[in-house]
């Protein structure tokens, strides 16, 4: 395996030394909000820039306009998601405008687009820093940069990317905690941006992940969430994904998830897991992402039809009760009428408890946005809206299944809809509310499942 490229700790030293810098600085911001967009990756990411944050003396302000530093986490996955994150920032020019002092910050995948920044800094000039992806653990520096010279800063890196340890963290739940295992991708799905703006796949050390785990335990979590954008190539793919899941699950973590999984790259030895994995929640992030096998060919996915609903099929025959959720994209460049109902009849052949369902955006620099593409919109929209009211009836069938049932559900939350309920999850990962107080949060209780909504479940504590 190729060594891993990791940031030396004599780096992480002077990044720290400018976190001290910045502390000492009497006109700096007292007061950070972050807006964290995209997946859970960029969310893990959040609570890392907000230990820093911290570090340099900066308290959370939960109202963005009272911050003194707003700082964007952005995603530029789909187009909707680039429009958001562009919105927002010249919405922030209108702010700066009553607030000199106000230092804002852009970073994450959209920043780090070929060409984005220095578009970004022609456009924008209000912007104090704009850093990428691979660039984040120096973040102290700059700012120190910044609060000296009260000039732009504006650095994104065109590297593969490395491995980062020992930055601080403020995370934003300790019963509930997620863990990244690798960065990057290697996969160059036809349709997606992913891999240009994260990088090349590269692992954490084991060791390392079993200690934050073990740290995490200490502090009270219950569930630890594994993040990659592939687990399934965990230090080149084969077993050792499996034999991470194995080393976690010896140290007792109460429940054990993870996301995400390709399925070209699922192993045997994943499979088996299931089978006899005490703290391994029986639910899988499985993304299909079409059902049929010219279009996957296309999509560069490197599996079939037929391999899909085979590890389906594994699957439940060593955990019967695993609950599989999806991606799927509709109207892929020339998706025919035919090809499309493949993707039906695949949903309808699955069953999954859920699937996110999005319209196919093309991202300048991937290979499908080049492709011609001859369906409509108005096309596309009434196939989603197909694909989702098919889902939605599925979904539905799946949580009546489970009325008069007795499951532990990790509280979650509380109810925002009902007063004086809370929110949790089974082991298969249906949400579920019932009444009780906050106090249960973090904590496992018994619910009897006593009726099914459109997407959640309702219960009593046993
Ligand atoms: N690494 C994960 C997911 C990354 S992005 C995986 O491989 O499953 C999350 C989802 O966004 C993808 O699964 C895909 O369904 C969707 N997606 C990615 N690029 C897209 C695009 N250009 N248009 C529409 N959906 C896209
Ligand atoms: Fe994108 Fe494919 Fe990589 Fe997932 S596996 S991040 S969809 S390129
Ligand atoms: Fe978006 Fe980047 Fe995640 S593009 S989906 S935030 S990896």
């Amino acid at each position: 395996m190729k060594e891993r490229p990791l940031v030396s700790q004599e780096e992480i030293l002077k990044q720290r030394e400018y976190m001290r810098l910045v502390r000492e600085i009497d006109r700096r911001p007292q007061s950070y909000h972050i807006v964290s967009m995209g997946c859970q990756m960029n969310a893990r990411d959040s609570e890392t820039i907000a230990g820093m944050l911290e570090e340099m003396g900066m308290e959370r302000q939960p109202v963005r306009e009272q911050a003194d530093l707003i700082l964007y986490n952005t995603c530029c996955v789909r187009e909707n998601a680039e429009n958001k994150a562009l919105g927002n920032v010249i919405w922030l020019k209108e702010l700066k405008r009553d607030k000199s002092e106000l230092m804002i910050c852009v970073g994450g995948c959209m920043t780090q687009e070929k060409g984005m920044a220095a578009t970004m800094k022609k456009r924008y000039p209000f912007i104090d820093l704009i850093y990428g992806t691979h660039n984040l653990y120096r973040l102290p520096e700059y700012i120190y940069r910044f609060l000296q010279g009260r000039e732009p800063v504006v650095e994104v890196l065109d590297t593969d990317g490395e491995v980062v340890e020992g930055l601080p963290e403020k995370r934003e739940s300790v019963h509930t905690s997620f863990v990244n295992i690798m960065y990057g991708c290697n996969n160059f799905c036809s349709y997606c941006i992913v891999p240009y703006v994260r990088g090349r796949e590269r692992s954490r050390d084991p060791e390392d992940i079993e200690r934050e785990v073990a740290q995490l335990l200490e502090k009270g979590a219950q569930e630890i969430v594994l993040l990659g954008q592939n687990v399934n190539s965990y230090r080149g793919g084969g077993a050792e994904f499996a034999n991470l899941l194995r080393r976690l699950d010896r140290l007792g973590v109460p429940r054990i998830r993870f996301m995400t999984s390709h399925p070209k790259d699922l192993s045997d030895e994943l499979i088996a897991a299931y089978g006899d994995l005490e703290h391994l929640m029986p639910s899988l992030h499985l993304p299909v992402q079409a059902g049929n096998d010219e279009i996957l060919r296309q999509m560069n996915r490197r599996y079939n039809r037929a391999r899909y609903l085979d590890l389906v099929r594994r699957l439940r025959a060593v955990r019967p009760e695993i609950g599989l959720t999806s991606d799927i994209i509709v109207g892929f460049p020339g998706e025919t009428e035919a090809q499309f109902e493949d993707t039906m009849s695949l949903v309808r052949e699955v069953r999954f408890d859920a699937a996110y369902t999005f319209i196919y955006s093309p991202r300048k620099g991937t290979k499908a946005a080049e492709m011609p593409d001859p369906v409509t919109a108005e096309e596309k929209s009434a196939r989603i809206q197909r694909l989702i009211d098919l889902q939605q009836a599925i979904a539905y069938e799946a949580l009546c299944a489970q009325v008069g049932r007795k499951e532990i559900v990790l509280v979650d939350s509380v109810s925002t809809r009902d007063a004086g309920s809370v929110g949790g999850k089974t082991p298969r990962g249906h949400m579920v509310n019932f009444p009780g107080s906050a106090e249960l949060i973090g904590k496992f209780v018994e619910v009897e499942i006593t009726s099914a909504g459109k997407n959640t479940l309702r219960g009593k504590l046993v």
